[in-house]
């Protein structure tokens, strides 16, 4: 049987750090709170010279790099990410030109905090079908474009302006602060080789998708349903910036991770002590201690590094992986699962050998 090896990873983080105390500079909200709340203590945001295609460049090289795969062997790439540089074209040739790639086959996934496991499944499916032998899987989030912010508050935030926001800027900012304190900026990638026999590789899948709710969690504005599809009256009400109802999102994502997670052990007969590692969407710390807590794992079965960046969105599984395949928590042959939950509404979970 044929199965795709994650053979090697990379990540980058974008540059300028936040930490929470620099957030409470332009909007109504404290160190304490975001803790608390979400995990979240420090983020990284791109500067204005980076878009989505830089870190999800720059993650692939390295991840390149590690897997030890010269760029002509690439035969696929797919780009998982929710904040592309431009409407259209979507990032996955972006990547492919920059990263001077063959012209090969370039999806674009769209599956928001889910994308890293669609594409993985998406990968999966060519090389299980002789399709594609070395993959470049990416997931890379540039979340500051949606910010509320102005570039000036945003100087004054981090300390590279003196003047603070106008009373009205700061209740604009602070009407987002619920959504804007969870998310940061990164790129990370994986590359997936075809191996015939042996253990290792993506072992199954399960994904799902239900829309019925999906303005739970979207963009109102920017899109077909508008004429024309951006304009300055959706940025004065702030259509631009994603609206989402916290506490239903939460709750779906307890629920539905759960659920998945369960029903892939049991389908492979695994037990929750078999795995060495459960790597989980990194939404909010506390989705996934009630998660951990439910699936029956042990702490160290589910590292999480939220407090470091924060939501990157489709970067933060393969983050989590490259973050623990470099420090040793995860070595080859170990028993990993995935787990997710999205906009969309859209969830899942990936198990693999790693
Ligand atoms: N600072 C201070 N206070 C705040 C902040 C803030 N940043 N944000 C909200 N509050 C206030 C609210 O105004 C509210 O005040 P009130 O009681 O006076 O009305 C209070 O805190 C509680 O608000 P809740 O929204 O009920 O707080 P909750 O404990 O649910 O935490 C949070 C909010 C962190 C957003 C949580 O619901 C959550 O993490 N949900 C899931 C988010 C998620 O997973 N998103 C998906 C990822 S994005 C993607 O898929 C693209």
């Amino acid at each position: 049987m044929t199965r795709a090896v994650i053979a090697g990873s990379g990540s980058v983080i974008a540059p300028t750090r936040v930490t929470n105390a620099q957030m409470a500079r332009i909007l109504d909200t404290s160190d304490e709170w975001i803790r608390e709340r979400s995990g979240v203590e420090v983020r990284h945001f791109a500067t204005p010279d980076i878009a989505t295609s830089d870190l999800g460049v720059a993650a692939a090289a390295k991840a390149l790099e590690t897997a030890g795969v010269p760029k002509d062997e690439v035969d696929l790439v797919v780009f998982a990410t929710m904040t592309p540089d431009h409407y259209f074209p979507g990032c996955g040739t972006i990547l492919q030109h920059k990263l001077g790639l063959r012209p090969v086959p370039c999806f674009d996934i769209r599956q928001q905090c889910s994308g890293f496991l669609y594409g993985l499944q998406l990968a999966d499916a060519h090389v299980r079908a002789g399709m594609a032998k070395t993959v470049l899987l990416v997931g890379a989030e540039v979340h500051i474009g949606f910010m509320p912010w102005t570039r000036e508050n945003f100087a004054y935030a981090i300390g590279e302006s003196d003047v603070s926001p106008t009373e009205e800027e700061w209740a604009w900012n602070s009407r987002f602060r619920h959504l804007v304190v969870l998310f940061g900026d990164a790129g990370s990638a994986v590359v997936l080789k075809a191996v015939e026999g042996g253990e290792r590789g993506v072992l199954d899948h399960e994904l799902h998708g239900a829309g019925a709710d999906y303005e739970k969690l979207y963009v109102p504005g920017t899109g077909s349903r508008h004429r024309p599809y951006t304009d300055p009256e959706q940025f004065r009400r702030g259509d631009h910036i994603p609206a989402m109802d916290g506490r239903y999102v939460f709750k779906m994502a307890t629920t539905n991770m759960v659920e998945v997670a369960q029903s892939v052990l049991e389908k492979n007969g695994v037990r929750p002590e078999e795995l060495k590692l459960v790597l989980m969407h990194q939404a909010n710390k506390r989705i996934n201690e009630y998660c951990a807590r439910a699936l029956g794992l042990r702490d160290e079965q589910v590292p999480q590094n939220i407090h470091k960046y924060g939501n990157t969105t489709a970067a933060t599984i393969p983050l989590l992986w490259d973050e623990c395949a470099r420090d040793g928590r995860l070595g080859p042959g170990d028993l990993v699962l995935m787990v997710t939950f999205g906009a969309g509404m859209t969830w899942g979970a990936s198990l693999v050998r790693a």
